[in-house]
């Protein structure tokens, strides 16, 4: 089938080259010369596992095309994919000028019947407005007899694994009432629908406010857990024993049940606000979505409270190494990261930071390259040299198991802030360190004075 996508962000490059990879002829439409040039070679804008070689081989095979010309993308796919940015407005909804310049752009220059569908993450209603744009230009241009479909057709990928989400999605939602336009859909997604039936089929609004729906759940699941977490540290529970004997239960499971350091990324975040929004505009109090941002925003700046207490509140002259930078391992992306709360707090407290992230160096440098008070390190151990403590806020899997005789010869006091509970703190403070992390109780190394070699715990105050 042919196919045109407009947008070659995450939703769009991703979706285009495996659609491409299963053999429908795809142009991708970008308004950014320079991006479009760089697709041409095989250089991506993002680091996404796979998707590299799988736009070089589906380009270089002719399935898969970059072009600036929008005339020549509305002229070429039967389908049209926006997937296009929806920044948040300054007041927290989505903004929808991108959206409606590529429907305006469709209306402009369809000469047959076209299939628009909306993969952008969009309010509900937004089928709606789209529809209203094409149809007011095709009324303009006198082209009432040309028909179309607004789909809502929602993404769900993940970053870091968005490749084999598109490739194996667990579920495709189609919102449209059109049996025709359903018939289509079920062609373009043959290909990844072949074990079971995983199309689901409902009403343009239902289908818009699904993709809102699964976020804010997840969302709400670990603000749920963090806020457990934070009982869990006054109360001197664990939270990781709690995690396991909740996650046992298979109507609650063990996904999105870790507590941390707060949920970033380009998605959670806008999502919340944007749905809260929408809920404010029709004058419903979205409670229980507020009540989880809010949960969210405190969770962000716990890892510098306990820093902050840990050296009573003088942190001016301190150099931290932080390790982890982007919002969630296996990517580069340090939208909304708590790496960056927490940054931004240590800095204005006067201290230094030594940052180390396997992949997001450029984005850092390029958010805070002129930072007097960041050095970006080559390696995770060169971030450690003479810092006051270790601060880890990404669980990249080489953080795991790293070498803790090294990190104590190079720390000034041998202090871990650790945001993802990646270590047993039992086993750290053996190993001769004090050791924070995210509901469970702190435990200290036993000083010199103390009577017995027993390991001490206190718990942490408010
Ligand atoms: C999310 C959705 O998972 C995806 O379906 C949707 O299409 C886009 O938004 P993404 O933003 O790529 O995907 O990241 P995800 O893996 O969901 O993680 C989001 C955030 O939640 C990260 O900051 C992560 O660290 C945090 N998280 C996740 C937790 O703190 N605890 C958990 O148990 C799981």
């Amino acid at each position: 089938m042919n196919v045109t996508i407009f947008g070659t962000g995450y939703v769009g490059l991703v979706q285009g080259a495996i659609l491409a990879e299963v053999g429908h002829h795809v142009v991708c439409v970008d308004v950014d010369d320079n991006k479009v040039e760089q697709l041409k070679l095989g250089i991506i804008p993002i680091y996404e596992p796979g998707l590299e070689s799988l736009v070089k081989e589906n380009h270089a095979a002719g399935r898969l095309e970059f072009t600036t010309d929008a005339v020549a993308g509305v002229k070429h796919g039967h389908v049209q994919f926006i997937a296009v940015g929806t920044p948040p407005d300054e007041d927290g909804s989505a903004d929808l000028k991108y959206v409606l310049a590529v429907a305006a752009t469709i209306g402009e220059h369809m000469e047959r019947d076209r299939i628009i569908i909306n993969k952008s993450t969009v309010p509900v209603g937004s089928a709606d407005r789209v529809r209203t744009e094409v149809k007011k230009v095709l009324e303009k241009r006198g082209r009432n007899d040309i028909g179309f479909d607004v789909v809502s057709n929602p993404e769900f990928l993940k970053e870091g694994s968005a490749v084999v989400d598109c490739q194996r999605p667990d579920r495709i939602i189609i919102g449209t009432e059109c049996d025709a336009t359903i018939d289509v859909m079920r062609e373009l997604y043959a290909p990844f629908n072949r074990n079971r039936d995983k199309i689901i089929v409902m009403d343009v609004k239902s289908a818009e406010l699904t993709k809102y729906a699964a976020n804010c759940m997840l969302a709400t699941k670990i603000s749920f857990m963090n806020e457990m977490a934070n009982l869990a540290e006054r109360l001197g529970a664990d939270i990781e024993a709690v995690r396991q004997g909740i996650g046992a239960d298979p109507r609650i499971g063990y996904h999105f049940i870790y507590p941390g350091v707060g949920y970033g990324g380009s998605c959670f975040p806008k999502d919340l606000q944007a749905l809260i929004h929408t809920s404010d505009a029709i004058n419903f109090d979205a409670k229980l979505l507020k009540a989880v941002e809010s949960r969210n925003k405190e969770q962000k700046n716990t890892l510098f409270q306990k820093i902050s207490q840990h050296f009573d509140a003088q942190l001016k002259g301190k150099t931290f190494a932080v390790w982890g930078l982007s919002f969630k391992p296996n990517t580069d992306d340090m939208r909304d990261a708590p790496s960056r709360v927490l940054m931004e707090a240590l800095w204005t407290a006067g201290a230094k930071v030594q940052a180390y992230d396997p992949e997001a160096m450029e984005e850092a440098q390029r958010l805070y390259g002129s930072n007097e008070l960041l050095t970006l390190c080559g390696t995770k151990e060169t971030a450690l040299k003479n810092s006051d403590a270790l601060i880890i806020v990404t669980e990249w899997q080489n953080f795991r198991a790293p070498d803790f005789e090294f990190i104590k010869a190079q720390l000034t006091e041998p202090t871990i802030f650790d945001g993802r509970n990646l270590y047993e703190p039992r086993r750290m403070v053996a190993k001769g360190f004090t050791y924070y992390s995210v509901g469970r109780t702190k435990l200290a190394f036993p000083t010199l004075s103390s009577s017995s070699y027993h390991l001490s715990a206190s718990t942490i105050s408010d």
